[in-house]
């Protein structure tokens, strides 16, 4: 895994947003994975900002969403498709014929995440997957617990999920306690993975899913097995990590682990 260490939210969302749009760049059809939730929100402001100010093509982008909660139709205030589109999408040159978003109202979820699967691999699978990470590890609605070989499926949502997101909605009670979410298995095998994790709340899951043991109670763990993971940290986040002087090392060295290692 990459680390990089960086001063707050701002240039966190500033670096990982350069980063997707440099990808975009070298591939303009390219397939992204993404997250919602509070982290990402600054990176899709700076993504918009480049379609805007830079041209940022998004026209032949194609995205999926890692998750939804079950029982919200696309259209509800609360829904993570609605939530994309209000943040990311109606902002760019997407075409909303290569939005992917799970639906939370299906009526059949098993069939659903079947199909959601199969157009992953249609697509030719996915280039860069963006991630966030909750409080109790998860990637996605990957709950402590999960199978490192899960794929598209419903889960039940962990009680810390279900307190840590109360604050998107009305009160905790309309938190639904179910999702669709992209498995580990899922995620593992997008070509790229970056993550991006900030505030000090968050500084103790980041000891355990970068320095730890890989553990399913830890989802985001995971992602030491992964050959091109990529982490971007704020201060907060980072300061409960141990080996930060390494980590800076690289980030400042650049041009030499781009001679040496080639990224
Ligand atoms: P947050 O959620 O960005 O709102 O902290 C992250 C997550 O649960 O993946």
């Amino acid at each position: 895994m990459e680390i990089i260490i960086t001063s707050g939210y701002d240039e966190m969302s500033r670096r990982c947003a350069r980063i997707i749009a440099d990808e975009i760049k070298k591939k303009y059809d390219i397939v992204l994975g993404l997250a919602t939730g509070g982290t990402p929100i600054g990176t899709y402001k700076e993504l918009i900002r480049l379609h805007k100010e830079d041209g940022l093509d998004f026209s032949k982008v194609k995205s999926f969403n890692l998750d939804e909660y079950i029982g919200l139709s696309p259209l509800h205030k609360d829904s993570y498709n609605f939530f994309m589109w209000e943040n990311l999408f109606k902002h760019v040159n997407i075409n909303p014929g290569n939005v992917y978003v799970p639906q939370g109202d299906t009526n059949d979820p098993e069939e659903f995440c079947r199909w959601y699967e199969e157009q992953i691999k249609k697509a030719g699978g996915i280039d860069l997957q963006l991630l966030g990470i909750g409080g109790d590890g998860h990637i996605a609605f990957n709950e402590p617990g999960s199978s490192f070989a899960s794929r598209t499926r419903v889960k039940a949502l962990d009680k810390q999920t279900i307190e840590d997101n109360a604050r998107f909605f009305e009160r905790e009670e309309d938190v639904p306690r179910f999702a669709i979410t992209m498995g580990i298995g899922t995620i593992m095998e997008a070509r790229k993975i970056l993550l991006i994790v900030n505030g000090e709340k968050k500084a103790d899951v980041c000891a355990r899913f970068i320095e730890g043991p890989v553990t399913s109670q830890i989802t985001a763990s995971a992602l030491q097995l992964h050959n091109h993971a990529t982490v971007i940290l704020d201060k907060a986040a980072a300061s409960k990590l141990a080996r930060t002087e390494y980590y800076n090392w690289v980030r400042d060295n650049k041009h030499l682990v781009k001679k040496w290692i080639g990224r």
